[in-house]
């Protein structure tokens, strides 16, 4: 890096930098350990399966279904997965959001070699946090993820959590070909000169017609995950109540009104309904807003009688960390996205003029170096910097952090991420403590950005 701690940051910042990291709220405690181990197969294989419309869809499938199998666990226990490779090529699972063991997080030519048609490879970790996360491919993922493979990863607070009814919302578009079936055209010009593949029709949980029913009175739970290549989605939900209460798998500092929902490719929220008691047989639609064309995601159907004994509401929260200081300290290392001619597919999306391509690890090319290093446990700001006219949700893997400005201007958002999405000409600055050694990937999860070579890796140590 060309920022390192002690060359250009004074004694002075250093001790901000002290400061900020030791803010109640800025890390948190080790996981105590359960004796439980969570064990499940995923093969990975083309299907044919109902999906979006009532249409038979081809697809490639976790356990044949779309999404996949929901993993469930809870916080402490370790997860065990075994993957079996039956696609045409290479694979491999990347637990997107969870911080574990480095050599688990599923990075071919980094922190593991591709798993080749036939093969299988087991992870296993301890789950350190509990939240709404999710997993997928991280190698040609613009065709993988887009074909069907993804699903989610519930972690539980453990038995002594309340109980409060929950539904799992998988968001995602699909963009078809003429024949009905998913467009085998991958990484366009087109995708490459946009936000990546934005398709034409979007669903929940892969159908088009979801309807959730609901008591008046009801409280429910909505895990919503965007798995999309490319598509923001930004759901509103009518005269129901909606509160976000977790974002990224981390709990809120305080319930959120629902109008600052933002969800990038790769973001997860959750989100709490609560029907008005004084409602009764309707109808309400859930709706996509993000772009000029409202598009209709479900439908939430009261009828019945009215709830009495109401669950309460989570009462996890996390505190937001007193961060201000950070507005003074520069940054200790700058990403500038943007994209050029070249590369296998004619455009090519960059990082600092960079770019490393996950479409062409193979096992001669495994990267073990990186230009960036993070200190572990040290107060970290890093700044997005967007060059271009396009979209960039920037993902880190293994940390989580918070926004600390856009455009220089301060911003307090009352929640962490590992995924934020940077806008035309727009820049970031985050804040992190970063934790867990390793090489952590970062890259733009819009597919098709980050498979033309909108990736690089961060050292921690
Ligand atoms: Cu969800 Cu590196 O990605
Ligand atoms: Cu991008």
């Amino acid at each position: 890096g060309r920022a390192q701690a002690g060359t250009t940051a004074t004694d002075e910042q250093e001790e901000v930098r002290q400061r900020l990291a030791r803010a109640p709220g800025a890390t948190w405690e080790a996981v105590r350990e359960t004796s439980v181990t969570r064990e499940y197969e995923l093969v990975a294989a083309p299907a044919r399966v109902q999906l979006l419309d009532g249409r038979m869809l081809d697809v490639w499938a976790y356990n044949g279904q779309v999404p996949g199998p929901t993993l469930r666990a809870d916080v402490g226990d370790r997860l065990r997965v075994r993957l079996v490779n039956r696609l045409p090529q290479a694979t491999s699972i990347h637990w997107h959001g969870l911080r574990l063991d480095n050599t688990m997080d599923g990075v071919p030519g980094v922190t593991q070699p591709p798993v080749e048609p036939g093969e299988s490879f087991t992870y296993e970790f301890v789950l350190e946090d509990a939240g709404t996360f999710w997993f997928h491919p991280h190698i040609r993922g613009s065709e993988q993820v887009e074909r069907g493979l993804h699903a989610a990863l519930i972690v539980g607070d453990g038995p002594s959590a309340p109980a409060l009814r929950e539904e799992v919302w998988v968001l995602d578009d699909w963009r078809l070909a003429e024949d009905g079936q998913i467009d085998p055209r991958f990484v366009t010009r087109h995708d490459l000169a946009h936000d990546g593949r934005w398709g034409q029709m979007v669903t929940v949980n892969g159908v088009t017609a979801t309807t959730l029913a609901l008591r008046p009175g009801e409280r429910v739970r909505l895990r919503l995950l965007n798995v999309s290549n490319g598509r923001v989605f930004r759901p509103r939900f009518g005269a129901v109540k909606a509160e976000v209460v977790a974002f990224d798998g981390r709990p809120t500092s305080r319930p959120l009104p629902v109008d600052v929902l933002e969800l990038a490719p790769g973001n997860r929220a959750d989100v709490e309904l609560s029907v008005p008691e004084t409602m009764s047989d309707q109808q309400l639609a859930v709706e996509d807003t993000f772009t000029r064309r409202r598009l209709p995601l479900a439908t939430i159907d009261v009828r019945g009688p009215a709830e009495t004994a109401k669950a309460s509401i989570s009462a996890a929260t996390l505190p937001d960390p007193d961060w201000s200081a950070a507005t003074g300290l520069p940054a200790d290392e700058l990403f500038r996205l943007n994209a050029r001619r070249g590369g296998p597919y004619g455009v090519e999306w960059t990082l600092n003029d960079q770019v490393m391509s996950p479409a062409h690890h193979g096992h001669s090319s495994v990267q073990h170096e990186s230009r960036y290093t993070l200190k572990d446990g040290r107060f970290t700001k890093l700044q997005f910097v967007n060059e271009s006219a396009r979209l960039h949700p920037m993902h880190i893997h293994g940390q989580f952090f918070r926004v600390l400005a856009r455009n220089g201007v301060p911003v307090e958002e009352h929640h962490w991420r590992d995924t934020v999405l940077v806008g035309p000409r727009e820049s970031v600055d985050i804040g992190l403590v970063p934790r867990d050694a390793g090489l952590w990937a970062l890259h733009c999860h819009i597919q098709e950005h980050h498979d033309s070579g909108m990736m690089t890796l961060v050292r921690v140590e």
